[in-house]
């Protein structure tokens, strides 16, 4: 279920605000500029689908995000567990910590989740905004946005990516602990709204 919590960025125990009214998220969102729409899934994808497959399935919406952000890049980014491949859990802890620091970039972030599930978290002054996006989400983080992501400790998703430039998506770490102080995606996901 796609919802989002939000916290004081010093407690990540103290729950402010926690919804799963997606029209409730884009509002909360909207206030930040930050983008969030959900889309059409009904349509049938293979679940072995590839990524020119996928970007098919969904081009009327792709199109219209590349034309309103003017993101000449996209790509498809898959994770499933693989439980045949011995170095599946070394893969997967090098992928999550990746961006399980805070960070900005230099251009927009833009998801949309084809299927699974991840959680971005947003630092907004002084909160914390944690999307936990599943299948039909799409999130649009502007660029300069403080925030970091969690696949979890079993990832799986697919997601459409969005690119304005090829080496834009940098990641510029801030140094700042704050993640440290907020629960893991597996973690809030324990308690569901
Ligand atoms: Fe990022």
């Amino acid at each position: 279920m796609t919802f989002l919590q939000i916290m004081p960025d010093h407690d990540g125990g103290e729950i402010l605000l926690r919804t799963a009214d997606t029209a409730r998220i884009a509002a909360e969102l909207a206030r930040w500029k930050i983008g969030f729409e959900r889309w059409d899934t009904s349509r049938h994808l293979p679940a072995d689908a590839d990524a020119d497959q996928v970007l098919a399935a969904y081009r009327d919406d792709v199109e219209r995000i590349r034309a309103e952000g003017g993101y000449r890049l996209v790509d498809v980014v898959s994770m499933r567990p693989d439980d045949t491949d011995p170095e599946w859990p070394a893969k997967v802890k090098t992928a999550r910590e990746r961006f399980l620091d805070e960070h900005v970039h230099d251009e927009d972030e833009v998801r949309f989740f084809v299927e699974g599930q991840g959680c971005f978290y947003l630092h907004l002054e002084h909160r914390v905004y944690a999307v936990v996006c599943e299948a039909g989400d799409l999130l649009s983080v502007p660029r300069g946005t403080a925030h970091w992501f969690d696949m979890g400790t079993r990832p799986r998703f697919t997601a459409i990516r969005f690119f304005q430039e090829e080496d834009g998506w940098i990641a510029d770490f801030t140094g700042d602990p704050v993640a440290r102080r907020i629960p893991y995606l597996h973690e809030l996901a324990v308690t569901r709204p």
